[in-house]
């Protein structure tokens, strides 16, 4: 799969610092609205939930093989063949999520689960065992000793551990966490829209204690670190908007002081590949400590570093090569 490749620039931090949210291409001075792209017309209510989910995700991972130069700039209405990347724009989550937050209403619809149920409750388990197994002192590092595990009584731990899920639309994610035995979760997302989507559901699934903020995680406002922070689709969305290339160095910059040291990050995506996402961290490192080292930046001095993947998903052959459509990989913070 062809993921947006990062620019050549030398130094992301301070091209992270230099160019902040509020220099980027704004979805206001876009000025393209969701509505008018009609989401009803592609997620109509004729369609099933996994209907809707199979061709979201189309949408989202076909949008990955547009060139950053096929994106069009500052027009009104975007054209048919342009409208993949709409889900790089807060105006068009905006739009969806308060379309799912009047079906739920209505109905009692859950909504979109992005790349499935199957990939979400894997992610969640996959995601507890690692953070197992660091906590183990199995890898190479562990999040803070205060929290090591005695042998043997692994879930009674999980409740003293911090998560964030960015991006977390509506929030399932995390009530599978809680599931498995985590209770420090909180979800931002900046869509007003989203986080009431989550929080409702929340309420009638038996959650309330899952906190969910609007919150840009390209501009965050929390103020606190986390042990373990997921996105599930976040980096894609945000990779699709015309900006993408420095709004995803802008992300792993504002990502790095979001977790806390010795803990881990598990993305999940379907615009990048494992090795993708790896070479994309590696550039991160190697920019952070100046860009005077060799792109494998290792150990003490790189800010993430690849701690491993699911290997379980289903593969597919694609143009001659066999891949999985959908990549989750975790990174340990330094
Ligand atoms: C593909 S959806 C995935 C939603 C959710 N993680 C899930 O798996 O169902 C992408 C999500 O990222 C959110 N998002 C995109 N850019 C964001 C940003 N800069 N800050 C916070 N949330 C963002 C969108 O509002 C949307 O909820």
């Amino acid at each position: 799969m062809a993921g947006i490749r990062l620019p050549e620039d030398s130094d992301v931090s301070q091209a992270a610092r230099q160019v902040t949210a509020v220099d980027l291409i704004s979805d206001d001075d876009r000025s393209i609205t969701a509505d008018s792209w009609s989401i009803k017309s592609d997620y109509g209510s004729t369609l099933d939930d996994e209907q809707r989910q199979a061709d979201a995700a189309e949408a989202l991972s076909s949008a990955a093989y547009r060139a950053p130069s096929d994106y069009s700039s500052d027009k009104d209405e975007p054209d048919e063949e342009a409208a993949s990347s709409m889900l790089g724009f807060q105006s068009y989550w905006d739009a969806a999520y308060a379309e799912e937050l009047a079906n739920f209403r209505e109905h009692g619809r859950t909504g979109e689960v992005w790349f499935g149920p199957d990939v979400m409750e894997n992610m969640a388990t996959w995601t507890k065992n690692v953070f197992l197994e660091i906590s183990q002192h199995n890898l190479p590092n562990h999040v803070d000793s205060s929290n090591c595990l005695p042998a043997g009584q692994p879930d009674k731990y999980l409740s003293g551990w911090s998560i964030l899920d960015v991006g977390t639309g509506n929030g399932l994610l995390l009530q599978e966490l809680s599931k498995l035995g985590f209770s420090d979760l909180t979800g931002t997302d900046y869509s007003e829209a989203a986080v009431d989507l989550a929080r409702s559901l929340a309420y009638r699934d038996g959650f309330p204690n899952i906190n969910f903020l609007v919150d840009d995680i390209l501009d965050t406002k929390l103020d606190r670190q986390f042990q373990l922070v997921t996105d599930k689709g976040t980096l894609d969305a945000i990779g699709l908007h015309p900006d993408g290339p420095i709004k995803r160095i802008i992300y792993w910059d504002s990502l790095s002081g979001l977790v806390a040291s010795g803990g881990l990050v598990v993305i999940t995506s379907c615009n990048s590949t494992k090795d993708e996402l790896i070479q994309e961290v590696a550039a991160f490192n190697q920019r952070r400590i100046g860009g005077s080292r060799e792109p494998d930046v290792v150990g003490s001095d790189a800010v993430f570093e690849y701690v491993d993947h699911i290997r379980t998903y289903p593969t597919l052959m694609f143009g001659g090569s066999v891949g999985s459509r959908v990549a989750t990989v975790a990174f340990l913070r330094n």
